[in-house]
């Protein structure tokens, strides 16, 4: 147990994401558990910067674990990006006495957390919080299982209109630059077609499986996308291309949007957090820094945060195939 960290700061950052609560909550009761303060700062970096600090205990965080959001709010912080924004936030942090960290975000907030170590040497540890599962170094992020059941959810609605009409839709899903809600989701609502930016496979080959779904009998389509996708257009152009091209085919378009990012967490990432959470207090007691919890294999990880802000979880080539082979 490292003798140094008596008093640990939690904050969330970057796009919320289900489970950022639960998340907290197990932090916040890992660290009454040690006998170790806690100290809430209210959205994340921008709040270090103006000291916007809450001590926590374990009844603090009673009722939360249900609660989709986060209590402690998020941002994104320019001033952060500044020595000048870092200088602030250290200088608060030691005011209050908070010896470490845990940030609860994505490759942005780790980024910060890992250049505010190098400069203060100050420790951190992160928990991949977001919904687009797009950090390396962990196979599931807290919130991707919540967002996926969620647009299925949506999806299977959507599909419900769409062969009333005997419609074709482009449901447009988040993800930023990855594809993994999209694929993800797309398997599990039975979707058509799934565009992904990890395989632009070309409006060509849209086209061709447009036609032969028509041709196999379906009187209705659904294709989702990721918004990254990189067909070089968007869901209302595709929309246009289609009806230009395949005329016998009525399209509608919904894009999700931020409801993806809302909603009570599934019992996975209720789980996940939970988990996570006493892993990354426990890190900071035995004296480590700059590392991301991850899952893989089902067994708890730590990853250096360089190596977490650098690479991208691959797409799963077998669920591509599987997604292929469905869309028969
Ligand atoms: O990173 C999570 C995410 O929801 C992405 O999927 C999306 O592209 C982005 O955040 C939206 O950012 P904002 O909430 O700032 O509009």
């Amino acid at each position: 147990m490292s003798t140094e960290i008596k008093k640990i700061g939690v904050f969330t950052s970057g796009g919320d994401s289900p489970g950022m609560n639960a998340a907290i909550r197990s932090v916040v009761r890992t660290c009454a558990y040690m006998k170790i303060e806690c100290v809430g700062i209210y959205r994340g970096y921008e709040g270090m910067i103006e000291g916007d600090f809450k001590p926590m205990d374990a009844r603090s965080v009673n009722n939360i674990i249900n609660k989709g959001g986060t209590i402690l709010k998020s941002a994104r912080s320019l001033e952060f990006r500044t020595p000048e924004g870092r200088a602030k936030a250290y200088e608060n942090l030691k005011k209050e006495s908070i010896d470490a960290f845990v940030v609860i975000g994505g490759d942005g907030s780790f980024t910060g957390a890992m250049i505010f170590n190098q400069e203060y040497n100050f420790p951190v540890i992160g928990i991949p919080g977001t919904i687009d599962n797009d950090i390396y170094g962990t196979t599931y992020t807290v919130g991707f299982d919540t967002a996926l059941n969620t647009v299925v959810e949506v999806i299977d609605k959507i599909r419900d209109t769409a062969s009333s009409h005997n419609r074709l839709f482009f449901v447009e899903v988040m993800g930023r630059d990855v594809g993994h809600i999209a694929l993800n989701a797309g398997v599990g609502a039975g979707a058509e077609e799934i565009l992904i930016p990890e395989e632009n496979l070309g409006l060509d080959r849209l086209l061709e499986s447009l036609k032969r779904s028509k041709q196999s009998g379906k009187s209705s389509s659904i294709v989702v996308v990721a918004e990254g996708d990189k067909t070089g257009k968007n869901v209302f152009e595709l929309k246009e291309y289609v009806e230009e091209h395949i005329p016998i085919y009525d399209v509608r378009v919904s894009v999700l949007g931020h409801m993806q990012r809302g909603g009570s967490p599934s019992c996975f990432d209720r789980v996940l957090a939970s988990r996570m959470g006493v892993k990354a207090v426990e890190a900071l007691l035995e004296g480590k820094t700059s590392l991301m919890v991850g899952i893989q294999d089902n067994k708890l990880t730590l990853t250096p945060l360089i190596k977490a802000i650098k690479g991208h979880t691959k797409i799963d080539k077998e669920l591509i195939r599987v997604s292929d082979i469905m869309s028969t």
